[in-house]
């Protein structure tokens, strides 16, 4: 399954997620918000590589049990080009309980999808990555999603106040914090 990508630029991209994170009621869903897994990148039914693939999948299934900061990498296999390289993150207010609901369905559905090498699945609570090539230092800004949500502020400057002081903070934190504080 192919979902087009927007090239909206990542700024806009990261306010729209916080803007959706900030007004979205609290409705659970089992559905992707996103599902990018291009079919022109496909392994062989039995091939090494899906072996490593389920592996993965399951090492990143159950760590999200353990996980204290809702961040989780792993790599299966030895050999490229069979290597298969994923991560999950869940969003930082979620309970441990929620990440690994989360990541577990995640790993689940992608299963289920015909064999993609690369994929990336968005949820509300957490999103998984996988690929055959590795995606630990590189941002993927290929994908982006921008979620509108249809409900009007009422106070609009006071809403503009706080939302500018919500990015400084943000930022701040983003560029000085160590990768797994939240
Ligand atoms: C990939 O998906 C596109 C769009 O659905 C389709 O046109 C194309 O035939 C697919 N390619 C393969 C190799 O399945
Ligand atoms: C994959 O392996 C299973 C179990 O060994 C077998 O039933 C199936 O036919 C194989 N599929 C392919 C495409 O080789
Ligand atoms: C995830 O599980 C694997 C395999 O059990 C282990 O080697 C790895 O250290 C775990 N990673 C985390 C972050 O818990
Ligand atoms: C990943 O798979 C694609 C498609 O089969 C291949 O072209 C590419 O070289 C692979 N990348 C690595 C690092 O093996
Ligand atoms: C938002 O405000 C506009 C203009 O006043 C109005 O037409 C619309 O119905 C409002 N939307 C909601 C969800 O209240």
């Amino acid at each position: 399954m192919m979902i087009p990508s927007f090239n909206i630029p990542i700024s806009l991209f990261f306010l729209s997620f916080v803007f959706f994170l900030i007004l979205s009621s609290t409705k659970v869903s089992s559905d992707s918000l996103l599902y990018v897994c291009p079919n022109t990148t496909t392994y062989n039914p039995n091939s090494t590589y899906q072996t490593n693939l389920k592996t993965l999948l399951s090492v990143l299934s159950s760590n999200s049990t353990t996980t204290t900061n809702g961040f989780s990498n792993f790599i299966a296999g030895l050999n490229p080009p069979d290597i298969a390289y994923g991560l999950f993150l869940c969003r930082g207010d979620v309970s441990t309980a929620a990440c690994q609901a989360c990541v577990s369905t995640a790993t689940k559905v992608v299963q289920k999808r015909p064999n993609s090498k690369v994929a990336t699945i968005w949820y509300e609570k957490c999103i998984l990555r996988y690929s055959n090539r590795s995606i630990f230092c590189y941002a993927d800004q290929t994908i982006a999603l921008s979620l509108v949500n249809m409900q009007n502020v009422t106070e609009f400057n006071r809403f503009v106040e706080v939302l500018g002081s919500v990015m400084d903070d943000i930022v701040t934190r983003a560029s000085s914090s160590s990768s797994d504080s939240r």
